[in-house]
């Protein structure tokens, strides 16, 4: 089992929207996926359906000690489950004072282990404190969101910073990518972010595949589908999401005994 956190230093950058769409793209591309939904404000639930708002979750699993197991929903895709932010304790806490949200925590991912899941996928409260620092203890690999504007590339020497620091201290957590996001190809200064950044990180670290601004996906989340499923045919928003889910497959090293590169199925005999 692969665990992929979904973290950035600030918020509104398309966390939640990448969450929500990689996992479908992972999930109809073979790969047994959980969402787990760490936002106490429940953005994946609240994206999702009126009945997912209202289900047991992730919050109430850490708050109560009980199994995380019974409160993973499935979806129309078998390969695809979720578990939502559920009830956090108030409405300014999201967990007990006398209750330790990391353990909680690994917690949770020790019960969803026994289920099989090739990739959990969480998506986590902006900033890297509480239980975002929390997660990116327990994930293997995280990808960082990034609004392709000026402003938002200040938080990303903090975010690499922070996860140096992990990994200073034992951690096992790696970068499967830096995600451009918004990206608005008519505009000078997205262009210029984009090029800017691709000189300044080093080798491999920004991901190839760009999310564009498109009404679409504010459109998708508003009726509360992936945008894959907006309409009768996938629009061309959804299939951004299958190139980054084919781009991330190799780093987060999830394999399986597919035919290799060279094995090519013959378009005719
Ligand atoms: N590529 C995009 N193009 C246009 N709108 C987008 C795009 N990605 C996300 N949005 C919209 O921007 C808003 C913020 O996105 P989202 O909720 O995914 O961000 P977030 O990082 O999860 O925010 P938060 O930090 O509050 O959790 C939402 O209304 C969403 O529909
Ligand atoms: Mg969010």
């Amino acid at each position: 089992m692969i665990i992929l956190a979904i973290t950035s230093q600030k918020g509104g950058v398309g966390k939640t929207t990448v969450s929500v769409n990689i996992a479908y793209a992972m999930a109809r591309r073979g790969w047994s996926t959980l969402l787990i939904d760490t936002d106490p404000q429940g953005s994946v639930g609240l994206s999702l359906s009126e009945k997912a708002r209202k289900c047991q979750g992730f919050y109430d699993a850490v708050n109560t000690g009980a199994s995380a197991v019974p409160l993973v929903l499935s979806t129309r895709l078998p390969e695809l489950k979720i578990m939502t932010a559920g009830r956090t304790a108030s409405f300014f806490e999201a967990t007990r004072p006398e209750v330790d949200a990391a353990e909680g925590l690994r917690r949770v991912v020790a019960d969803v282990e026994k289920k099989g899941y090739d990739l959990v996928i969480i998506d986590t409260p902006a900033g890297m404190h509480g239980i975002t620092g929390d997660v990116m203890k327990v994930a293997d690999y995280v990808l960082i969101p990034q609004q392709a504007e000026p402003l938002g590339m200040r938080s990303i020497p903090q975010v690499l910073h922070a996860i140096q620091t992990l990994r200073a201290a034992g951690g096992k957590l790696e970068v499967a990518g830096i995600l451009l996001t918004m990206v608005q190809h008519d505009q000078k200064e997205s262009a210029d972010v984009i090029r800017e950044l691709r000189g300044l990180l080093p080798g491999r670290l920004m991901l190839d595949t760009l999310i564009p601004r498109d009404a679409t996906y504010m459109k998708a989340s508003a009726v509360g589908v992936p945008v894959a499923l907006l309409y009768a045919q996938p629009p061309a928003a959804a299939h951004v999401f299958d190139q980054l889910a084919a781009e991330l497959e190799p780093r987060l090293r999830l394999t399986r005994n597919l035919p290799q590169n060279d094995d090519y199925t013959r378009l005719m005999d």
